[in-house]
């Protein structure tokens, strides 16, 4: 019955430290859904050489994240889990969505301009990333983009781009896709800051990040470490005053998938923000402890991992060539005899 399931696409970037946002805004919800859906889930390698990176680090990164969606819980009997580059439709298809994309719909992009303003020299792939994003999306037909909050403008690009091929090529020829975000967990704060969002940049920061690797008495030691502030109430709360607290209040109801009363209850007797601290940290140690083990293990066989990843690339490949093939034609390029 497959015909009838929705199509879903998401990525993630090999490089910097998978962090508690990437697993709460992101692949927590990807593993959830992998029953009712027909999945992609693609390490984009590709996106990563948007700003300069080491090879050996990249090339590293790259399997561990591989190894860490897996430890996640991403089946790949169930969803098609695969490399980017290794699937050439990706970077070829790319390049016919730059030639129907108006310059300036990149300039628009929020991210384009936060990470623009870091660099000493912007890449031009810096700027065409949210096109190659578009094409991974789209060159699956996927109906569903499960992402965190930063990424809604990308998926919402994604959208205009394939309504735009639509329109000058042909009508439904590719799916809208549609971005689906969580209601907790869409936007993790860091927790030295709560007005900053947690990012994988920032994340060898002492203190700003939990990442998935790290162990027990780190993630301890950083829930501790937290920014809240002076008032010692804890209550869900959209006071920028209060975004620490609320930050490690939407933790906790994203691990634990609580109601918020349930959550306020498990805190009713904390004798201060210490033990919601505490609280926290203990949930997320828990969840952590068998995927670490699971990583750990998987890292251990990488010729097992390069077998899955081929037979994903193989999946995907068979998907999206096809369809990049066809708007080659439609545009007027001459298919090989
Ligand atoms: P990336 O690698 O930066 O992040 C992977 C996923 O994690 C989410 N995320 C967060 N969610 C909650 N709180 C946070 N602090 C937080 N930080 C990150 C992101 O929203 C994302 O869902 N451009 C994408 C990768 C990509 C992609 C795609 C995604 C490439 N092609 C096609 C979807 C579909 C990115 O850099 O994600």
């Amino acid at each position: 019955m497959s015909e009838t399931k929705k199509v879903v696409f998401s990525g993630i970037q090999p490089t910097g430290n998978i962090h508690l946002g990437n697993y709460l805004g992101a692949v927590k919800n990807w593993v959830a859904h992998q029953e009712e859906k027909v999945n992609y889930f693609c390490i984009v390698d590709l996106h990563s050489l948007t700003v300069p990176q080491d090879p050996e680090n990249l090339r590293f990164q790259t399997r561990s994240m591989a190894a860490m969606l897996l430890a996640c819980g991403l089946d790949p009997e169930k969803s098609t889990v695969f490399i980017q580059s290794h699937v050439k439709a990706h970077a070829e298809g790319c390049w016919m969505l730059n030639c129907i994309t108006p310059l300036g719909w990149l300039h628009r992009m929020t991210q384009y301009k936060d990470k623009a303003a870091k660099q000493e020299s912007v890449l031009t792939g810096l700027l065409d990333y949210p096109v190659l994003m578009a094409g991974d999306i789209i060159f699956y037909d996927a109906d569903e983009v499960p992402v965190g909050e930063d990424q809604k403008q990308h998926v919402e690009l994604a959208r205009d781009i394939a309504q735009r091929f639509n329109s000058l090529y042909e009508e439904e020829f590719f799916v809208i896709p549609k971005p689906v975000i969580p209601e907790f967990g869409a936007r993790v704060m860091g927790l030295d800051d709560p007005t900053a969002k947690m990012s994988k940049s920032s994340a060898d920061k002492r203190g700003h990040a939990i990442r998935l690797l790290d162990d027990p008495k780190e993630i301890m030691r950083s829930f501790k470490r937290a920014v809240t502030d002076s008032d010692n109430e804890i209550a869900f709360s959209n006071d920028p005053e209060k975004a620490g607290v609320n930050n490690l209040l939407g933790i906790y109801k994203a691990v634990t998938g609580k109601s918020q009363e349930d959550v306020l209850a498990d805190f009713a007797n904390a004798r201060g923000y210490g033990d919601l601290k505490v609280g926290v940290a203990e949930v997320v140690i828990e969840m952590l402890a068998p995927i670490q083990e699971r990583y750990h293990n998987l890292m251990a066989d990488t010729a097992e991992l390069d077998r899955l990843m081929a037979i994903g690339a193989a999946q995907a490949q068979a998907v999206s060539q096809p369809k990049v093939d066809r708007m080659k034609e439609m545009m007027g390029l001459v298919m090989p005899g």
